[in-house]
């Protein structure tokens, strides 16, 4: 079975080849470790993904005593949304954490907001925008993505559209309901693998699943129609 394949439908024998790939990479450097580990699923260097940039980390933990050692700390163990990493050695998240330090904390650019009416009259200020010109009805290229992976791969347990299926909960009542972004990404990387969920870590990555978000949470405030959404590529 294809590494691949397995993403999609195995979670353990994923680690398992990602545990395999890690075990002889003792003593290399951060950088190195990062990329041969999940963490680029979920964090870039200077922007925000599904978790914050190393840029970020490294300037919240500027000048904190101990700060190499919460770090990986952090690492070890995951946080809400993101898994722990207990396959790492001591040594290689301690690495990490001092790579992660000399990124240096350079400003990340501050979080546009953009606002967007909804049907009943309301606005709500999203960290994105749902539409290439500001304006509906086309969509941005990242939605539009979005919306081609949903409906390949999600749509068959989540029901096409994100409209809920029999299998599967309606994503957007999960996002309506509280769901943030970060949490939804963590869901689609590691599944709920004893309810019927895959993880699809491997398979799709950070970007995917940013795009799938955008799409969903288009779809929750009904700025986005069922079917395919008119879009700039039209
Ligand atoms: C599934 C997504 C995901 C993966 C994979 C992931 N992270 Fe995270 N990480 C997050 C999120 C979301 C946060 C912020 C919320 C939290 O703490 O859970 C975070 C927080 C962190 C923090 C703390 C930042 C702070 O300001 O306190 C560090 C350090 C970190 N990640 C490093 C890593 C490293 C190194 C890897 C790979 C070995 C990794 N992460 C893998 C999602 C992820
Ligand atoms: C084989 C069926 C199946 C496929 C395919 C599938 N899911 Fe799921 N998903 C589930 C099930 C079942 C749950 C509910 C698990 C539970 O009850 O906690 C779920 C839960 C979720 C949740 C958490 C929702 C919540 O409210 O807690 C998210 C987010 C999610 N899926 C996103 C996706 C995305 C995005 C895709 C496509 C990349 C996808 N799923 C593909 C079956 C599937």
């Amino acid at each position: 079975m294809t590494l691949r394949a397995c993403a999609r439908g195995c979670a353990t024998s994923s680690i398992m080849v990602a545990m395999a790939w890690i075990a002889p990479l003792a003593g290399q450097k951060g950088d190195a470790l990062i990329k041969t580990s999940d963490c680029s699923s979920c964090h870039t260097a200077d922007r925000q993904l599904v978790g914050p940039s190393y840029s970020a980390m490294a300037k919240r933990y500027a000048g904190q005593a101990g700060a190499a050692d919460k770090i990986a700390l952090k690492i070890r163990d995951g946080g809400p949304s993101m898994p722990p990493h207990p396959n790492l050695t001591d040594a290689q998240r301690s690495e990490i954490a001092t790579w992660i330090l000399s990124t240096g904390g350079t400003a990340e650019p501050l979080q546009a907001e953009f606002p967007h009416k909804l049907k009943d009259g309301s606005t709500v200020n999203l960290d994105f925008s749902v539409y290439a010109e500001g304006v509906s009805p086309k969509v941005t290229k990242e939605v539009f993505h979005g919306y081609q992976l949903f409906n390949s791969y999600c749509y068959r347990c989540h029901g096409t559209d994100a409209t809920g299926g029999q299998l599967a909960p309606d994503l957007r009542r999960s996002l309506t309901s509280g769901m943030k972004r970060q949490e939804f990404a963590a869901a689609v990387v590691t599944g709920r693998v004893d309810k019927g969920m895959p993880g699809w870590e491997g398979f799709l990555s950070g970007e995917d699943i940013v795009h799938i978000y955008q799409y969903v949470k288009g779809r929750s405030l009904d700025l986005v129609p069922a079917g395919r959404p008119p879009s700039t590529q039209d």
